[in-house]
């Protein structure tokens, strides 16, 4: 059985979870249940990035200390990941203990190597991204566009400009590492202009301290970042001898939001290198969430609240919307009336009504159970194409082209039932009733990874509750004649 390691980017603790970290999260709980599905030996990671003067500064403003901060909001994200149905198999805080050890000793060892070397840093710092800008940057902050302030402060720099090269090589020789491909453009933009070593150190208390051993001034911790980007190693227990680090590295896929590529295709592979370590398969940077058009941000107060939409539309109907909407590389825009759009045509009149129009003829012509298979006909060699293009389309982190795969299946069902009429009394209805209640159980195992409660409801509601819900059960033909088929209400009432 082969491993699967994924993980996403770990969420600052300064705010609330909103849904732009729902949607990265969403789609990496999608990947794990379909490669678990799959047979895959899944390692879903994910958490909370709990250092840095951001959260020194909001936790000052709430009146707690950043650990209460850290303590609650992280909470707060573990508590979304539960409704929203995502299971990671480790949630991760970079205020662990052996986080902390982990990032210490890679300190030492780049520092054993000359890839950590002391020096001053002057400079403009963005605080609101806890970036360090480069001399050619000014003093406006390229990802956010914010003002900066200027610091001056003693620092360790990591060697990045050693890197420079081989990362420019590996690339080249692995450009499918880099996803989706017009990200490409902005890395090797990056990539063409010298990249200066970086500093990676901060003074500021709310850190990891420097290793005793390097720790000439007490008051510089390790830069957020570093720290940050370093829990893709712990979290697979880095340097414990019978820890899961072995089976598990490299990655399979990282995914993130385009606005921290730099950080993610250019400091992180350069520290995997330094450490002699191998880089991860692929890095997808998915685009961003706007509302009402625009940038969601408290102060213009359009921020998404994701609970909010999960209590009047359901959980399932969220995650759909998130992974249907626009492909995984390109920004979208939230808006309720998208979201009532997409929820009426694809769930409550094509998938919900397409499971209630057989459930019911099956209840009425075949005293509610499952009639005897016949031929599978033109349906089921429309699912059975289907299969492959699903496993694909995953395969290449592209929710979209799944959900619209998955819409055709559901569409020639609904057609196939129109066509065939079952409700008329002269039509032969039982192997035409087998045949949809077939395609709902394999769209149910399909679905999981998107909608989980929805799948478990289509599988009750045919009483397949017993039937393989893994790989096995991608065959025709499984369900068995005599299943119990219940009433249960629509899936997705249709909103007016
Ligand atoms: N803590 C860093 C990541 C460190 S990873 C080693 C960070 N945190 S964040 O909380 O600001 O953002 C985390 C992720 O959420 C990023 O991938 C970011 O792109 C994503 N999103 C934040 N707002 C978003 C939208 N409006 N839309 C889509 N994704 C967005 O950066």
């Amino acid at each position: 059985m082969s491993k699967y390691y994924l993980t996403t980017p770990i969420y600052y603790v300064n705010a609330q979870p909103h849904i732009g970290h729902v949607y990265t999260t969403v789609a990496a709980d999608a990947l794990a249940r379909w490669f678990r599905l799959q047979g895959r030996e899944v390692f879903f990671l994910t958490g909370t990035d709990e250092h840095g003067s951001k959260i020194e500064n909001a936790a000052r403003e709430a009146g707690i200390s950043p650990g209460e901060m850290a303590d609650r909001m992280s909470k707060n994200f573990r508590d979304l990941w539960v409704a929203m149905e995502i299971k990671p198999d480790r949630f991760i805080r970079t205020t662990e203990p052996e986080h902390q050890r982990v990032v210490q000793r890679v300190f030492l060892e780049l520092s054993a190597r000359g890839d950590i070397y002391p020096g001053v840093y002057e400079g403009y710092y963005c605080f609101a991204c806890e970036a360090f800008l480069t001399p050619s940057q000014g003093s406006l902050c390229p990802d956010c566009g914010r003002e900066t302030e200027k610091i001056s402060e003693p620092t360790y720099f990591f060697r990045l400009s050693r890197y420079q090269e081989p990362i420019r090589a590996y690339f080249q020789a692995h450009p499918e590492m880099i996803q989706p491909e017009r990200a490409r453009e902005e890395v090797s933009n990056l990539l063409n202009q010298p990249l200066p070593d970086v500093s990676c150190t901060r003074r500021c208390a709310w850190g990891i301290p420097l290793p005793a051993e390097m720790a000439a001034d007490p008051e510089l911790t390790i830069y957020v970042w570093f720290d940050a980007l370093l829990n893709y190693l712990s979290g697979v227990d880095y340097g414990q001898e019978d820890g899961r680090f072995k089976k598990t590295w490299p990655p399979d896929i990282q995914l993130l939001g385009k606005d921290i590529i730099r950080f993610h295709y250019i400091i992180w592979p350069a520290l995997l290198l330094a450490l002699g370590l191998p880089l991860p398969e692929k890095l997808f940077a998915h685009g961003w969430w706007l509302s009402g058009g625009e940038k969601m941000s408290k102060s213009r107060g359009n921020v998404v609240e994701p609970m909010e939409f999960a209590r009047t539309y359901g959980v399932d109907a969220l995650r759909y919307f998130l992974l249907a909407e626009v492909p995984f590389g390109l920004d979208g825009d939230f808006n309720e009336a998208a979201f009532r759009k997409r929820y009426n045509s694809d769930l409550a009149n094509d998938l919900g009504n397409l499971v209630h129009r057989f459930a019911h003829l099956i209840r009425t012509r075949h005293q509610g159970r499952v009639p005897e298979a016949g031929d599978g006909g033109r349906l089921a060699e429309k699912v059975l194409a289907a299969l492959p293009q699903l496993d694909e389309r995953m395969a290449a982190v592209d929710f979209f082209g799944f959900l619209e795969t998955a819409r055709t299946v559901v569409t020639a069902a609904n057609h196939y039932l129109d066509e065939t009429a079952p409700w008329r009394p002269e039509n032969n209805s039982g192997p035409v009733l087998y045949n949809l209640a077939e395609t709902a159980r394999l769209l149910s195992l399909c679905l999981e990874p998107v909608m989980p409660r929805t799948s478990g409801l289509i599988r009750s509601r045919l009483g397949l509750e017993k039937l393989p819900a893994d790989s096995n059960g991608l065959r025709w033909g499984l369900t068995p004649a005599g299943a119990a088929v219940g009433e249960g209400a629509p899936l997705f009432p249709r909103l007016k």
